[in-house]
């Protein structure tokens, strides 16, 4: 078999099959193209895309900002290392993100980074230097990344931990909040509390690392006044709060960073997926006192903020905070609460509907009383949709929740008829599975 004769998606699924590692799961298309909220593949069927990539596409799928800085950037340069020579987008989204920073203090600092599960090991060596101190606090759920001290802070066994350890020491993990299924703000602050009686030393903690909003988790929002009693606690152990935002910055709950919904600083911020609109780019970003506080040359990396990377997020940074930006995604935002409202209203399988902005997701189970997950009802709901050209996502640890992470591009005709399928797929799984 060779490439060349793989035109077709039979073809190439095949090929992939034979030449990609099993390891990496892909669902069964092949894409030839992608503009806005929609994607075609190989064989010229046209997609609504509902998951962007994972989130990597809030302003759609080749911007045409994006794509014309990196037009322009392509016939300058590709490659400096930015260790050997500096060069001005990688400055400059420095400087945009210190602008944009929800954290804690006047001057604020950054680094970039190729993926997510890089920047929040980062974040940690800042925060190990700034405190002197090894250990890190997670939460239930959680998801930071696939490295080793990335996958040790993630919580899902399989398939992101299984057969994957020894993992990291002093990373700890505490319950966080999950309404629906009787988890509230009081228990889980409790939780993080008794932690520091019954596992570790707050005094040799050096961050608590937390996402807004749940993602891989099952899209959890974590309550205003959770947040606060985090930030609370960690005050009171001199521990920094470090806020991953790698799935909910970039305007995806409509401002900038999904912690602007609340009064609470973090100390340090880790950025992604739709920072870069499409490639590779990641940060950490926070005061000078703690960035500064590691040695010359302990932070770095190859491609770190790639030159094309940094043009295309200047373009992004542009967008995200422009009104109209922040019109769209609020108009999406309330389109997705309505009709999904609307959904659960209809469907049995619905437990609930939940998120933040557009940031929203469904959560499936067999029974509503006994709320036992339906990983399987959400995984023909996938497959059945697909077939309808939506393309949708799971999440949670039991893989019963359909996440929607829909470029804010996307027009409301094309939103209400994928949501549509998304109805009509549900209804057929289950008919299916009865
Ligand atoms: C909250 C959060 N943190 C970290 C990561 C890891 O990012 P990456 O896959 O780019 O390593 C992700 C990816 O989904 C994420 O959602």
């Amino acid at each position: 078999m060779t490439i060349q004769e793989s035109a077709t998606m039979d073809a190439l699924l095949a090929a992939r099959d034979r030449y990609v590692a099993r390891g990496i799961a892909t669902a069964p298309i092949v894409v030839a193209r992608a503009e806005g909220a929609k994607v075609w593949d190989v064989d010229g069927q046209e997609y609504l895309d509902f998951v962007g990539g994972i989130g990597c596409q809030n302003v759609g799928h080749n911007a045409p900002g994006v794509v014309e800085a990196l037009h322009a950037q392509v016939d300058d340069y590709l490659h400096q290392c930015f260790v050997i020579s500096a060069y001005e987008p990688f400055i400059d989204v420095c400087r945009r993100l210190a602008e944009l920073s929800p954290c804690r203090g006047a001057e604020q600092k950054s680094i970039l980074l190729n993926s997510g599960a890089e920047a929040v090991e980062n974040a940690v060596k800042i925060a190990r230097t700034a405190t002197g101190r090894p250990a890190v606090v997670v939460f239930d759920r959680a998801f930071h990344g696939r490295t080793l001290l990335a996958m040790t802070m993630t919580s899902k066994v399989n398939p992101y931990k299984k057969g994957f350890g020894p993992f990291a020491p002093e990373v700890y993990r505490a319950p966080a909040p999950y309404p629906y299924r009787g988890i509230s703000t009081e228990t889980a602050a409790a939780g993080l509390e008794y932690l520091f009686k019954a596992e570790v030393d707050p005094e040799t903690v050096a961050c608590v690392v937390l996402e807004p909003v749940q993602g891989e988790g099952g899209f959890i929002p974590m309550p205003a006044p959770f947040l606060e009693r985090v930030r609370a606690i960690c005050d009171a152990h001199s521990i920094l709060y470090v806020d991953d935002e790698i799935q909910t910055g970039m305007g995806r709950t409509g401002p900038v960073w999904a912690i602007n919904h609340v009064d609470v600083e973090p100390d340090l911020i880790v950025g992604g997926k739709s920072l870069g609109g499409g490639l590779p780019l990641t940060s950490v970003t926070g005061r000078a006192e703690l960035m500064d506080s590691v040695h010359s040359s302990g932070l770095g990396g190859t491609f770190i903020g790639n030159p094309l990377s940094c043009v295309a997020a200047q373009a992004v940074l542009a967008e995200v905070v422009t009104d109209e930006f922040r019109a769209r995604a609020d108009g999406v935002a309330s389109q997705l609460e309505t009709a999904l409202a609307a959904l659960a209203a209809r469907v049995d399988a619905v437990g609930e509907t939940r998120g933040l902005g557009a940031m929203r997701a469904i959560e499936l189970v067999l029974d509503r009383e006994t709320k036992t997950p339906a990983p399987g009802l959400a995984a023909a709901t996938v497959d059945i949709a697909r077939g309808k050209g939506l393309l949708l996502m799971t999440s949670g640890v039991h893989s019963n929740v359909i996440r929607i992470l829909v470029p804010l591009v996307v027009a409301a005709d094309d939103l209400a008829r994928g949501m549509e399928i998304l109805e009509e797929s549900i209804e057929q799984a289950a008919a299916q599975r009865a």
